[in-house]
């Protein structure tokens, strides 16, 4: 079996971090998002993976994930040229999944425990489409399905009264039938061919659509909350390695991972906290459920509950709380009266003054 990962796509909801970065590519505990696909995929024992990307991520799609041999698969990637909606995005990767069935992973999902049951599942079933579900209080942002004697008899995306409280999970298992359904459908509301409309289709022409309830949690991260979450339940599963060095006037509570060559000085971690390569943390507190990625520079600061990323300078900040901060940004404060606040901010940027 084949996989495929969706990441086309603006990620317009993660602006300004998406004008530099495609979404999948933005660390949560220190790892790209999309990495943990990637894990999945290959522990659920399928070894030939296609990537859709736009055609303007291509490189830096290339340059993070590779060819796949550090997960001991093979990565090819697919374009789609323009962001159509996901049944177009998983016909354009037709031709590499050839006639077999194949699993197609939205990469901006995360699923604590992976696919392989899902994948084993649909083995047995004899279906021709396997779709994951997850009981969720609100709906209205999903895809929802209605089942009935044990299978899926109707699916709708983002429906304003939905049917159940089901929400569609980004990963689907089909087999070569899906396609035939995608050229048959229209584009939605929102110009998009929605591949719940495709998995409506195989309903209605009478073919079998089995569902899979999800154990343990699932996180789609298409907005900034959203990561911080995700970041949350990733880090409570770290255990503490220490490679960096921590002086001995610095404290470290709680599980924590301190990455070669970072140096923790005068400071306190309190876990679950990662550190990444080469970063400095000075006279600083750095809280629970915070990701620092390599070679940033914190001095003089508290920072609780957030993701900062590659090349980051703070300085003097009092406390910096539930933030996502991006790839080399300075923040710094210096000790004057009267206070004045000055920002050199990219469209989008938000900041919150509390
Ligand atoms: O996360 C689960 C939800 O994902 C499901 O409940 C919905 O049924 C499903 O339609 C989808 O809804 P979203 O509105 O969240 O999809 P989004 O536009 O965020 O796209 C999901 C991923 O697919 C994202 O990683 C980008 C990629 N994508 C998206 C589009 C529109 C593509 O690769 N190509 C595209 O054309």
């Amino acid at each position: 079996m084949k996989a495929i990962i969706l990441c086309a796509g603006e990620g317009t909801r993660l602006r300004p971090l998406t004008y530099t970065s495609a979404k999948h590519l933005i660390p949560i505990a220190n790892k790209p998002v999309i990495f943990y696909s990637i894990e999945a995929i290959a522990q659920a024992g399928i070894r030939e993976l296609g990537i859709v990307v736009s055609p303007h991520r291509e490189e830096e799609f290339k340059q993070t994930v590779g060819d796949g041999s550090r997960w001991g698969i093979e990565i090819s990637y697919i374009l789609q040229p323009q962001p159509k909606g996901l049944a177009h995005a998983v016909a354009c990767a037709h031709e590499f999944v050839g006639r077999e069935p194949f699993l197609v992973y939205l990469g901006d999902n995360l699923l604590e425990n992976g696919v392989a049951d899902f994948v084993r599942a649909f083995e047995r079933e004899e279906a021709t489409a396997s779709i994951v579900l997850y009981e969720v209080e609100d709906p209205r942002r999903f895809g929802v399905a209605q089942l009935q004697d044990g299978q899926v008899v109707r699916v709708i995306e983002k429906p304003a009264e939905p049917p159940s409280n089901l929400a569609i999970v980004g990963v689907y298992l089909f087999d070569e039938k899906i396609f035939e359904a995608i050229r048959e459908i229209k584009p939605s509301w929102r110009n998009e061919l929605e591949i719940t409309d495709a998995i409506q289709r195989l309903i209605d022409k009478g073919y079998r659509v089995m569902p899979h309830l999800v154990q343990g949690w699932w996180k789609d991260v298409g907005k900034p909350d959203d990561l911080l979450q995700a970041n949350r339940l990733l880090l409570e599963r770290i255990v503490t390695h220490i490679d960096g060095e921590v002086d001995s006037r610095s404290r470290v509570q709680e599980r924590v991972q301190v990455a070669q060559g970072a140096k923790i000085i005068n400071s306190e971690l309190r876990g679950p906290v990662v550190i990444g390569e080469g970063a400095l943390i000075e006279d600083s507190f750095i809280g629970p459920f915070t990701a620092i990625g390599p070679r940033v520079r914190i001095r003089h600061s508290e920072i609780e509950y957030s993701i900062l990323m590659e090349g980051s300078q703070i300085e003097g900040i009092g406390r910096i709380d539930r933030s996502l901060i991006g790839r080399n940004v300075v923040i710094s404060k210096k000790d004057r009266r009267p206070e004045v606040l000055s920002f050199v901010l990219a469209d989008n940027s938000q900041i919150t003054l509390l």
